[in-house]
């Protein structure tokens, strides 16, 4: 089942405009209960557009802290690590404190990192915010179909079809550690996905999303005929 609050939205932008204001309340609300506000995000390509409009827009940013989700086990400046996309959209352009950035130490190779980032949100849960991707084939962060489950908050993953194989996730009970998440997936490519998990079949992403999420997507993700829109 996808969650109830699942919002069609035209294009890849929108879907971008709704998730940054949707992220920058959710910020507002944590920094005036909490004074501070920790935010876990995706890898992949489709939040590259949310970071850059978080870029150029005007937030409390000392008050910010960032994890990921996930991350690929390449050198650390590797543009295609998660961490990358994220600094060369966004964090390098706004006044973060670099105490509170917290990229996966993945280049230390996923076991050794795993146990390094479980030592580095031990204190940080509950998330105020999760931002999670979706895949082709339903995973979310590194946890893919298929896999037998692990133990740990952190774990270390070496056989990703996703190229690389070797990375390192969040678990399916730290990603649902958080006060609000925010499903994200546009494209035509996601929509079979989508419609398995709306159908009920067990996904990584259906067992890392909690009921009250809200998933954003565009038209085109819902493009398949076992799509059944949702009642707007
Ligand atoms: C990764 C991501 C992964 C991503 C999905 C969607 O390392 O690739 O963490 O989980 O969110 O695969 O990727 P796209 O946004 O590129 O479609």
């Amino acid at each position: 089942m996808l969650p109830a609050d699942t919002r069609v939205l035209a294009d890849p932008e929108a879907v971008a405009i709704e998730a940054c204001r949707l992220i920058s309340a959710a910020a507002a609300a944590a920094i005036t209960q909490r004074r501070i506000f920790r935010l876990v995000l995706a890898g992949g390509t489709t939040p590259g557009r949310i970071y850059q409009r978080l870029a150029t827009s005007a937030q409390q940013w000392a008050a910010w802290e960032i994890f990921w989700g996930d991350e690929r086990c390449l050198p650390a400046d590797d543009p295609a690590r998660n961490s990358r996309m994220a600094q060369t959209r966004w964090l390098d352009h706004v006044a973060i404190p670099a105490a509170q950035i917290h990229p996966i130490p993945a280049e230390l190779g996923a076991a050794e990192a795993a146990a390094q980032y479980a030592e580095t949100i031990r204190n940080k849960q509950p998330f105020d915010l999760v931002l999670l991707g979706i895949g082709e084939d339903g995973h979310t962060a590194s946890l893919f179909p298929g896999r037998k489950s692990q133990a740990g908050a952190v774990i270390a993953v070496h056989d990703a079809p996703k190229p690389p194989a070797e990375r390192v996730s969040l678990n399916f009970e730290t990603l649902r550690a958080c006060r609000q998440q925010i499903v994200i997936a546009t494209g035509s490519e996601k929509a079979a996905a989508l419609a398995a998990w709306q159908h009920g079949q067990n996904l990584p992403i259906a067992q890392a999303v909690r009921h009250d999420a809200c998933l954003l997507l565009d038209t085109s993700a819902t493009r398949s005929a076992d799509f059944v829109s949702p009642i707007v």
